[in-house]
């Protein structure tokens, strides 16, 4: 007696102590939060993320959900194109539960509920879509730990901003949850239900010493858990459980269960994120006192899966005994969206089935992070200046890059350009940089670098070096010459020294190594080498230098006679752009070239056939000789745009190269006329499209969709992809151009002005067209990247209508495309606003999510409309719908059975919020 005492106080001990364990290795984050402090209903510690969450700000929770401090507050983080990143750290191989949660609370006037993704890592976890102020959405994910930490990352808000408000780290013991796919899946929960359960309340920590959610069968979210067979009773016991098996559920989920008196057990629930793939486990444990004859066997009868399903269940026999756990799982088996299942009793058991709870999760495929050594040596150089500790957080390429690092679309993805240009960078360049085979641009300039420069002969890649202005010293290394893919290395004021390698000094390369005093051109041998042959080039150049001079001057003189007859200026300012566009160097990284005007007119057969108007005078059509087709766009006013502004522009083009961006092949400025040469377009402008009766086949909705996703992404590219920023001042459906496989091209961004130009923003003439024009920027000429989304709005419902965006017949003399749309969606009803070739044919919810978008995009305020970024991901959302390839995600988180009625409610209360309107009846007549 005494020894068995003794033995019990061992276990109590023993458990006590693993308890508490468990508990210290938990990690509970308060996202918003300000202080730490203990939850006394749990006794769990939380803190506050603001020791180590320096994004976003602390937001308080209007109307929490009871009075769990936990959310009181949230975290908001800004609505950007980057990521922001929660980094856990875990211990490699061991396995844990991770979850988030998210409750909003009371939408403010004005807000709309976010909708935003949520990574583990660079793993897509979930769509995170509020739609219920008081409900406490929650995510968790089960994985083994690749390494030691984790980043749990929000990003690409579709509305709203995204936030969090709590992040909690669970780990797990010994092989809980283990499974033959873990080196490639993590396991996402998607349902883990207590049967039987006394109340609505989950059961979690301390009852599960691992803190699992474990569900109450009692709520009956809609279309949640339903179809409860009659017969169906709950049952429970107070005796012990024994649940060391594997996963170790709760005793209190397992002292309670449903049994089917009339034999059969049968439940419907809806898995999120399904179809797919999933790790199945059903708990069972006899807690009934059966009789001497009686016995309880079943079978799972529904779904039907193979090897499994003929297997009778018989809970003590199976456990060895009663009230001990028998836990039955399915390693892989494919589920639908909609699981129906029932267990059925055998003819000769005496008792119906039993169950006590379930459990079930998808397979999500682990997405590859970038390079490991890509990777390794980006932290390294990052972490070098005390200015990017923002821009550093989690994975540097997915699911968004880092501000400073352009990524490769590879898998896993390799970073191609590293900018750091003045970023205060410290110290030395790490050697590991030899690792990074993809890097094609390395931009350092303008910091505080010493020491030598690592080994950098295997980026056989690398395109443009900029080391200038920091403290660089020791020598050039020969290789430096012979790297295959270099074309410019600037390395001025630093303190480098020695001879430069003979490749260097090739006209290939744009080398620059002024105010390196240690530094000097090779041997004689060499040099005379060299010297032979750049002297042989300088006579070319030179040669041609003087021709294109008296070229030039006869133009000149000419030209600047005639503004003085026009203007009575004398002179015009020199053509100082020029130089860095004809030099043919890399600087303009493009391909413009300067063509003659003697050649334009062979091509365009002297100009005879016009194929539009530009913004600024007629398109003709050319071949030139080589065969290739152009546009040749002339410019009848150029007294408005002098040679400064032209040449700016120019190379200003002919930086810009995107796939949604009409290419710029050549310019021209001769005699008065200032050409641009663009590749020609087949099918035209999506104006002719839409509007034009006499194009035989009208574009179908996912034709339209796909046209709306590439023109955005053309905009997205002027506005972030370009540095400095681009504003294209004049979008239109006569702007969208379609390539022969009539994928769009955005076209006349070339008279877009730098927005850097007019820091103040504000500019003397509105530039763009009746219908499209932003009324903010009208009315008070602050020109941002938000006039061009407002214009894009407009398309985006013309893409809906096809109707025009003024028109006196269709609208009156009062009324705009704008005005006509909002009053119809706001009372709801899409269908009227629908080009009527595609009504029938399309799904509703999918002009829905266009015209939710575009309705953003033409909101009065610039600030409240969204970025291109969040228009793109619409779009994208509208075609997976149409496609139908639309998992029904949003259809299980919204909890709701009708997402068309939820989606308008949430527009309407969008819409709700009127602001003065400008646009009605003061439209102005822009050119
Ligand atoms: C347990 O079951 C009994 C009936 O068998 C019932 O009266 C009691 O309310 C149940 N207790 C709980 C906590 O569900
Ligand atoms: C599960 O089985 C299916 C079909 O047999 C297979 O295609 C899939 O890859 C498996 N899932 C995992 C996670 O291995």
């Amino acid at each position: 007696m005494g020894s068995f005492s003794l033995f019990l106080v061992v276990v109590l001990s023993l458990f006590t102590s693993y308890a508490v364990c468990q508990f210290e290795e938990f990690i509970s984050i308060d996202c918003g939060g300000t202080s730490n402090y203990t939850d006394p209903s749990t006794g769990l510690a939380w803190i506050s993320d603001s020791g180590f969450m320096e994004n976003g700000k602390s937001v308080e929770v209007e109307n929490p959900n009871g009075n769990k401090v936990q959310y009181q507050k949230r975290r908001d983080f800004p609505i950007d194109s980057r990521k922001h990143c929660y980094t856990l750290n875990t211990e490699e191989r061991r396995r844990y539960l991770v979850r988030a949660t998210f409750q909003y609370g009371s939408l403010e006037n004005g807000d709309t509920y976010p909708q935003f993704q949520l990574y583990l890592d660079a793993t897509k976890w979930a769509t995170v879509s509020i739609y219920e102020a008081s409900r406490i959405y929650v995510k968790e994910m089960i994985f083994r730990a690749p390494s030691d930490s984790i980043d749990v990352c929000l990003c690409c808000a579709t509305t709203g901003s995204p936030f969090m408000s709590t992040l909690e780290l669970r780990p797990l013991n010994l092989s809980m949850y283990a499974t033959d796919f873990e080196d490639n899946f993590f396991l996402k929960v998607a349902a883990r239900i207590n049967f039987g359960a006394p109340s609505e309340d989950a059961v979690r920590y301390p009852d599960d010493p691992y803190d699992r959610i474990w569900d109450s069968d009692l709520i009956r979210r809609q279309n949640y858990l339903v179809g409860v067979a009659t017969g169906t009773e709950r049952i429970n016991t107070t005796n012990n459980i024994q649940v060391g098996t594997r996963e170790y559920p709760p005793v209190k989920v397992m002292q309670t269960a449903v049994v089917g008196t009339e034999g059969v057990l049968s439940y419907r629930l809806n898995l999120e994120d399904f179809p797919g793939d999933a790790r199945a486990y059903a708990y069972f444990a006899e807690i009934e006192n059966l009789g001497k004859n009686e016995t309880r066997k079943f079978k799972l009868e529904q779904p039907f899966i193979a090897d499994y399903s003929n297997a009778v269940v018989n809970i003590a026999e199976n456990a060895n005994g009663s009230y001990t756990l028998y836990e039955p799982s399915y390693m892989n088996v494919s589920l639908q969206f909609v699981l129906s299942f029932s267990f059925r009793r055998t003819r000769d058991s005496s008792r119906g089935p039993l169950l006590n709870a379930l459990e079930i999760s998808k397979y999500v495929q682990i997405a590859p992070k970038t390079d490991r050594q890509d990777s390794n040596v980006v932290n390294a150089i990052g972490s070098l200046s005390s200015d990017i500790v923002l821009e550093r957080k989690g994975d540097p390429c997915v699911p968004t890059p880092w501000e400073w690092v352009n990524c490769s679309t590879n898998t896993p993805p390799r970073i191609t350009k590293i900018n750091l240009s003045r970023r205060n960078v410290k110290g030395e360049i790490p050697n590991e940089l030899k690792n990074m085979e993809a890097l094609t641009e390395l931009w350092l300039d303008g910091n505080l670098l010493t020491g030598q420069l690592p080994d950098m002969s295997n980026l056989i890649n690398l395109k443009i070096v900029h080391l200038e202005n920091n403290k660089l010293t020791g020598p050039l290394p020969s290789y430096l010459g012979s790297l295959p893919s270099l074309q410019a290395l600037f390395i001025q004021n630093n303190s480098f020294n020695g001879e430069i390698p003979a490749g260097l000094l090739s006209a290939k390369i744009i080398f620059n190594y002024d105010n390196n005093p240690g530094l000097h051109r090779g041997n004689k041998k060499h040099f005379k080498l060299m010297l032979a042959i750049s002297i042989g080039v300088l006579v070319i150049l030179l040669i041609l230098f003087l021709a294109s001079l008296v070229l030039l001057c006869n133009l000149r003189r000419k030209t600047s006679q005639q503004k003085r007859d026009e203007n009575g200026i004398s002179g015009s300012k020199p053509l100082t752009g020029s130089s860095f566009l004809r030099g043919g160097s890399l600087m303009d990284e493009g391909t413009a070239y300067y063509i003659a005007l003697s050649e334009l007119k062979e091509a365009t057969n002297d100009f005879s056939k016009k194929i539009g108007k530009g913004s600024f005078g007629s398109v003709y059509y050319g071949k030139m000789r080589d065969g290739k087709e152009i546009a040749v766009k002339t410019m009848t006013d150029p007294s408005s745009h002098g040679n400064q502004q032209f040449v700016n522009e120019v190379a200003l083009l002919s930086r810009i190269h995107h796939r949604n961006l009409v290419p710029l092949i050549g310019y021209c400025e001769e005699e008065y006329q200032h050409i641009l040469v663009y590749e020609y377009m087949h099918n035209g402008t999506l104006r002719d499209h839409i509007h034009d009766c006499s194009t035989e086949m009208k574009l179908d909705w996912l034709a339209r969709l796909r046209i709306a996703e590439d023109a955005a992404k053309g905009l997205e590219y002027l506005h972030t992809g370009c540095n400095p920023s681009i504003i294209h001042r004049d979008v239109k459906t006569s702007n969208i151009l379609l390539d022969i496989n009539m994928r769009a091209k955005v076209s006349d961004f070339g008279l877009s002005r730098l927005a850097e130009e007019d820091l103040t923003h504000i500019s003397s003439v509105a530039r763009g067209t009746v219908g499209y024009l932003d009324p903010e920027y009208y009315a008070n000429q602050q020109l941002t990247e938000k006039s061009d989304v407002y214009s894009f709005g407009v398309v985006l419902l013309e893409l809906i209508s096809g109707r025009k965006p003024v028109s006196i017949e269709d609208y009156g003399p009062e009324m705009n495309i704008v005005h006509w749309a909002r009053s119809l969606i706001r009372k709801g009803d899409v269908i009227s606003i629908m080009d009527p070739s595609l009504v029938s044919h399309v799904k509703t919810e999918s002009i829905w999510r266009v015209a939710e978008i575009a309705m953003q995009c033409v909101e009065q305020h610039g600030a409240s409309r969204p970025r291109m970024q969040e228009v793109i991901l619409a779009i994208q959302d509208a075609s997976k719908i149409e496609k139908g390839t639309e998992n029904q995600l949003k259809l299980s988180s919204s909890g709701s059975s009708k997402p068309q009625s939820s989606r308008k409610t949430l527009l309407t209360s969008f819409l709700e919020i009127e602001s003065p309107d400008l646009s009605n009846s003061c439209l102005p007549s822009a050119r």
